[in-house]
């Protein structure tokens, strides 16, 4: 199992290429099955969460190749109508095929996903969505199983904002007979993305970009391509670097629209945020300053960002605050972060972090996808050798970072381990 070792106190300079959106992906993947033929995904990332979704459409049947950054899907003959336990548990987003197989095919036999490294991740809203177009949900053998002979248009109003079961709920909508409205629909980048590509397919949805979407159903759709957006995570995840080490970073295949709140924050720590049309400079020469954030759904701080907003607090020159509100109990990274020296008290789902004036190099271990991030982006500015244990998390969701990173002029390095 492959480790990062890091030996930080370098600067980071230079310019790095941003790799397409993982959680894009991930809903444009599933999507292709609403309809029979070829799709053409360009700027596919090359991560371990797109090669599960791959396998799990393979499995039902779909061809799949990926050369290049472009990936094709062939759906010609699809064969299957289940999501297996085996690659749901590995990946959540795997939830994201129920939405179409039954838009499509009328069943859908999907893995009830558990709850995830940092807590209860419930898919209540993406069940109660199908019931109300129409579906009827049972779960038998830990499976949702969903049948409907052909799903109709209907009201479905979120309580709560979900990235996922708007996806979800638009591709099983796109298909049904009738006009759907989603109402309090997310408003995230990939949702918005995705609702372009179903356009793109024959689908008729108005409010793209608004937090109201009304679909007509159509008969059928048809195979469309895509380019991808880039992936405004792994942009925040160097921005978030660059800041903690000092120096000058450009993020080229950027989109500064979609990174706004957290530039917006990195200018209050004391960084220079210089953005053209799909680039964003970021630099960072006097002091760290203390800066809370608070999580939110589109267009606020991201969750996703909120473990490396906590690292790159951890030496600033004052306390923070950073508060969760999507997850609150997602906060494995904190006594990792601790071990490298870090001053950090959990209180809620609030943290308070008071800036110190050096993190010191340990072997820390990564629970999640952004855990890891942050354990990074601490390792970076730590004094002395910081080892990062289980990166295959970091794999999930970012293209060749200690690469990317090495190219910036950062010492790490990817080593085989017998460690676990
Ligand atoms: C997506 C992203 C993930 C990101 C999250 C929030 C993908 C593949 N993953 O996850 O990286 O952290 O958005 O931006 O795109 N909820 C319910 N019931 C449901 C569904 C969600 O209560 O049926 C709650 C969740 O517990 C959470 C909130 O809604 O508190 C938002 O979650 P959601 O937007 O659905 O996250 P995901 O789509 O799973």
């Amino acid at each position: 199992m492959d480790k990062f070792v890091i030996r930080g106190g370098n600067r980071l300079n230079g310019t790095v290429e941003i790799s397409g959106a993982k959680n894009a992906t991930l809903a444009l993947m599933p999507a292709t099955i609403l309809a029979g033929g070829v799709c053409r995904l360009a700027n596919t990332p090359r991560l371990r969460d797109v090669t599960t979704m791959s396998t799990l459409l393979e499995r039902m049947g779909v061809g799949v190749k990926h050369p290049g950054m472009t990936l094709e899907l062939d759906t010609t003959h699809i064969t299957s109508m289940e999501a297996p336990y085996d690659l749901v548990k590995k990946m959540r987003a795997s939830f994201y095929v129920l939405g179409p197989l039954l838009g499509r095919f009328g069943f859908a036999r999907v893995s009830y996903p558990g709850g995830c490294a940092w807590g209860p991740r419930p898919v209540d809203l993406h069940l109660k969505a199908m019931q109300k177009l129409g579906a009827s949900i049972s779960i038998e053998e830990g499976y949702v199983v969903a049948r409907a002979k052909r799903l109709r248009g209907a009201v479905v109003s979120f309580d709560i904002s979900s990235v996922g079961a708007t996806g979800n709920t638009l591709m099983a909508a796109v298909l049904a007979h009738g006009t759907t409205v989603i109402a309090n629909a997310a408003l995230e980048p990939e949702i918005t993305h995705l609702a372009h590509f179903l356009v793109r397919m024959g689908a008729r949805i108005e409010g793209i970009g608004t937090n109201h979407l009304t679909i007509e159903g159509v008969d059928e759709l048809h195979p469309a391509d895509d380019h991808n957006i880039p992936d405004r995570i792994e942009a925040g995840t160097f921005l978030t670097a660059v800041a903690a080490t000092g120096g000058k970073v450009t993020l080229t295949n950027a989109c500064p629209e979609h990174l706004e709140a957290i530039t917006t924050r990195l200018q209050e720590a004391g960084c220079d945020i210089v953005v053209d049309v799909d680039s964003v400079t970021i630099s960072r020469e006097g002091p760290l300053l203390p800066v809370d954030v608070t999580t939110a759904i589109y267009p606020g701080f991201p969750t996703d960002m909120q473990a490396q907003w906590i690292a790159l607090m951890a030496t600033a020159e004052g306390a923070s605050v950073v508060t969760e509100t999507i997850y609150p109990d997602r906060f494995n990274h904190v006594p990792e972060l601790q071990r490298l020296g870090a001053s950090i008290d959990i209180s809620r789902n609030t943290a308070i972090v008071r800036g110190v004036k050096q993190l010191t190099g340990a072997k820390v271990m990564s629970t999640d996808l952004r855990a890891s991030a942050s354990l990074i982006v601490a390792g970076l500015i730590a004094r002395g050798k910081t080892e990062v244990l289980r990166v295959y998390h970091i794999d999930r969701g970012y293209e060749s970072i200690e690469v990317k990173l090495r190219r910036l002029g950062a010492d790490i390095q990817r080593v085989d381990s017998e460690e676990y």
